[in-house]
């Protein structure tokens, strides 16, 4: 993995907070060459992260920090520094990370100086960090998602104290610029946009465990852009958990108030990058201005991802989605109109309380119509604080799984058809590395995110390169330099 150091050098760092953090840095950093001295050897720390790509980001941010103090990077958890970066959005995720530290606290057993955080959207839950606190009392440091940017400060406060360090925030209206950044990949980036939900889906924990949306200056993002253009990256994801309401917490009258479409297309004028994706719009807020700027702009790809989470209109209405049936698949109709090599993917939850089979015939018939490339199915995961944990009709078991292996069923048939009809092609891909299972194979994606395998040199990492679409395996090609 190749990693760059983004915004740490001290002269261009202006956010009073962000200096305060690289202090602190400083500070950790001598606790850890001390240690390193008692020692006699490196220090190394560890990333674990679950859940979606704000995450992701969020431990690229971690990482940088615990570089910049002096650890070495770790591929597994025997290390002396791991910290796991939480989800909450589904209860399967809870468990994995119990099941995770569960196996993390034989390494510490055998490692007295090893130190274990855990931070992210599940420490926003009281249970949760009542849990650890009762059953993993072996965690050094606990914080959420508010206060993610003071993790230099949390170390160094961990690195001198034997007691569990709990630090939550229920709220913020903050966002600080300028922290370390270690990408995992040199050529491709995440880029914040916003932070935070207003949109309340009833069975949804993001809003209660990210705040209020909080959108980033479209300055302090197109100055991010450049850096990263600057430093290599062809290919940017603009993140957000509702991008297309981007600037509606801006006041009228701010000059930084702009939509999330004119942001889009400052974004592709960025000298250096090439290919500029988002995620997640919510169709409610699907303006045609936007598929205008996508349309006449070939930088931005050829993929939306649309999430739909059902397709009866009762059960939207009471998902609190604020769009119908008909008016989703209007919107996907004309998507498919004006952006013919679009792919179309979503996310689905089968097993909201009161879905009846009637209404899952409803979703297979929104998933036939509009033919999704892909699409994320999840089982309803009732999460406690939502105002659907507290719906009555709750849908029992057996049902939900039968209903789900109906829808995907058709899921995989329209996504297979879909993938086909680029038989015969070429595509401009980015090489993003080399194949997991053959080495001699290139892993390259292309504009509505499909992915191709072919053969070619490993200088080619972070290229674009043109590929011949020879052979349909379901989801992905096997093909050819063209
Ligand atoms: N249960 C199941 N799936 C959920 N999602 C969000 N909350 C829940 C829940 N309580 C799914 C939605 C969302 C995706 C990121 O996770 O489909 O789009
Ligand atoms: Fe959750 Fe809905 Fe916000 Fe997405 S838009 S994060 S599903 S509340």
């Amino acid at each position: 993995m190749s990693i760059n150091i983004l915004n740490s050098s001290k002269s261009e760092v202006k956010d009073a907070e962000s200096l305060r953090q690289l202090q602190y840095i400083e500070k950790a950093k001598e606790k850890v060459a001390a240690l390193e001295k008692k020692l006699g050897r490196k220090l190394t720390a560890c990333t674990v992260t679950f859940g979606c790509q704000m995450n992701a980001r969020d431990s690229e941010k971690l990482l940088a920090t615990l570089k910049l103090v002096g650890y070495e990077e770790a591929t597994t958890e025997n290390a002396d520094f791991v910290i796991y970066n939480t989800c909450t959005v589904r209860d399967n995720a809870d468990q994995r990370l119990f099941g995770r530290l569960g196996q993390c606290s034989s390494f510490k057993r055998q490692n007295p100086y090893m130190k274990v955080a855990v931070c992210g959207c599940m420490m926003q839950e009281q249970s949760a960090v009542d849990k650890i606190k009762k059953s993993y009392s072996f965690v050094d440091l606990i914080f959420g998602t508010h206060n993610i940017y003071k993790f230099a400060e949390l170390l160094d406060t961990c690195l001198e104290s034997d007691r569990m360090i709990i630090d939550i925030w229920k709220e913020t209206d903050k966002i600080v610029e300028d922290l370390p950044v270690l990408r995992k990949y040199p050529f491709k980036s995440g880029v914040n946009i916003s932070f935070g939900c207003n949109n309340f889906c009833t069975y949804c924990i993001v809003p209660y465990v990210r705040g209020r949306e909080r959108s980033r200056s479209p300055k302090e993002i197109i100055r991010e852009c450049e850096k990263l253009a600057q430093d290599g990256v062809r290919e940017v994801m603009l993140l957000g958990q509702n991008v297309n309401s981007y600037g509606n917490d801006f006041k009228e009258g701010d000059p930084d108030k702009i939509s999330f479409a004119e942001l889009l297309e400052e974004v592709c004028a960025v000298e250096g990058l090439r290919r500029v994706r988002f995620m997640t719009p919510h169709p409610k807020d699907f303006s045609d201005e936007l598929l205008d700027v996508i349309e006449r702009n070939p930088k931005i790809a050829r993929h939306i991802h649309l999430p739909l989470q059902a397709g009866n209109d009762e059960i939207l209405r009471r998902m609190n989605r604020r769009y119908t049936k008909e008016s989703y698949l209007k919107l996907a109709e004309k998507i498919r109109k004006r952006l013919p090599d679009v792919a179309i993917t979503t996310d689905i939850i089968v097993g909201f309380p009161g879905e009846t089979k009637e209404a899952v015939d409803d979703t297979i018939d929104v998933v036939r119509k509009v033919s999704f490339d892909n699409a994320f199915t999840f089982i309803y995961s009732k999460r406690a604080g939502t105002p659907a944990a507290s719906f009555e009709d709750q849908v029992p078991e057996e049902v939900v799984k039968e209903n789900f292996d109906r829808l995907l069923k058709v899921v995989q048939e329209t996504a297979r058809s879909q993938a086909a009809k680029l038989s015969g092609r070429t595509e401009t891909v980015l090489v993003e590395g080399v194949n997991d299972h053959d080495d001699s194979l290139l892993t390259g994606r292309m504009s509505n995110n499909t992915l191709v395998h072919f053969p070619g040199d490993k200088k080619l990492i972070g290229e674009f390169v043109d590929v011949r679409l020879d052979e349909c395996h379901g989801f992905y090609y096997m093909g050819t330099l063209a």
